[in-house]
């Protein structure tokens, strides 16, 4: 580790191999992925239908630039407008979250020439200038990406958002469709509905971050068409490439596009595109969002065995287990003795969830049992 730059605390393993919900060690040890790599897994561990189109791919052609056609990233344009219901919309693809998002922003801000961002108390967008600007995070804000006007403002607070609003001044407002990060909150369908009549009404555009809480893993393909509510533009990243780095974001037909307005290097490149076509054509042929919904009522059945339990938060299988103390030692036995990966949140009393879309009653089944012991354990 002498010379990587040290900004991530780490667990002393290993990954060698994956396999669907599974991983091993150098060691051969075996684990349960409920974290899919930051929610990043969404087809699972080296599926072979991804391990098929990616090796295929770059067998052929792994990279061209965006200045000749490419018809895999026409085919993932027309596959994905299908897939999320967004039918007339276009996309842009980049190779983050942070990317998507600064990307949405600044499309939104070359649309109506405002500059002023609404975003939402212990949000989190990324650690680009104006996405890391739009999250509520203070420490992750460095000087020079202090100058960008953003007001944070309470989730499911109509409110203050008008007021706020009828300033005139507001470019767009950026939102989670269930916030990740922050701690699994999420806006009411009632203010989700406000939110869209609002913004509409004082020329502000709707951007839906679904970078964690898209493709599938709510168990509606975006999160926030849980609320009948269509975004102006949706930014997209973890799932959509099962680990391959690709993001990109789906813009409403309002917005003109004219060459040199957005742009990257690597973005949409065959490899990507062919590595997010795979990952679409597999959430449809194995039925993955009713997968999820079928899961998420097995598992939130089986939390019911638990009076350590407080509440479940979030939604498909982007979950929040709550307790009422601090699931730091918890999640280390949950790991090193357990072997099982989950993740946390800023609410420091939330074990979170994210596990491929395939997962199966066996694989929660164990996830439960480990749960019991790890509990049982955990002063020892
Ligand atoms: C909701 C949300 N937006 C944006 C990002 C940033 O994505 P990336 O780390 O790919 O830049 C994340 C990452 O955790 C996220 O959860």
């Amino acid at each position: 580790m002498k010379n990587l730059f040290d900004v991530y605390p780490v667990y002393d393993i290993v990954p060698v191999k994956g396999e669907y919900a599974k991983i091993w060690d150098d060691k051969g040890n075996e684990y349960l992925d409920f974290y899919g790599g930051h929610g990043v897994i969404s087809i699972g561990h080296a599926h072979p239908n991804y391990v098929k189109a990616v090796q295929n791919q770059v067998a052929k052609l792994g990279f061209y630039s965006n200045s000749i056609v490419n018809p895999i990233q026409e085919a993932l344009a027309e596959k994905l407008a299908q897939a999320s219901g967004y039918s007339e919309y276009n996309l842009f693809l980049c190779n983050s979250g942070a990317e998507a998002n600064e990307n949405a922003l600044k499309l939104a801000s070359f649309h109506n020439k405002k500059k002023k961002v609404i975003a939402f108390h212990k949000s989190f967008h990324g650690r680009t200038s104006a996405a890391v600007a739009a999250t509520d995070g203070p420490s992750l804000v460095a000087p020079l990406n202090a100058n960008h006007e953003v007001v944070f403002l309470a989730l499911n607070d109509a409110v203050a958002l008008e007021q706020e609003l009828a300033k005139g001044d507001v470019c767009c407002v950026i939102i989670e469709g269930i916030q990740g990060v922050g701690g699994l909150d999420q806006g009411t369908t009632e203010f989700f509905q406000q939110l869209r009549t609002l913004t509409k009404q004082y020329d502000a555009v709707l951007i839906l971050d679904e970078i964690q809480s898209g493709y599938g893993r709510s168990g509606k393909f975006f999160a926030h068409q849980y609320h009948n509510i269509e975004a102006d533009i949706i930014s997209m990243a973890k799932g959509m490439g099962n680990g391959f780095p690709i993001g990109g974001i789906l813009i409403a037909p309002t917005f003109k596009a004219s060459h040199g307005l957005l742009g990257t290097t690597f973005g949409g490149n065959h490899l990507a595109c062919a590595a997010a076509l795979s990952v679409l054509e597999t959430i449809e042929a194995e039925n993955l969002m009713q997968n999820v919904n079928e899961m998420n009522a097995y598992f939130t059945e089986k939390t019911k065995e638990f009076s350590e339990i407080t509440a479940i938060k979030g939604r498909g299988l982007m979950l929040g287990i709550a307790f009422d103390f601090d699931i730091a030692a918890l999640r280390k036995k949950l790991i090193l003795e357990q072997n099982i990966f989950t993740g946390s949140a800023s609410q420091k009393n939330l074990l979170r969830i994210l596990p491929p879309l395939g997962i199966t009653k066996t694989d929660i089944d164990f996830f439960f049992n480990g749960l019991k012991k790890a509990l049982a354990n955990l002063n020892n």
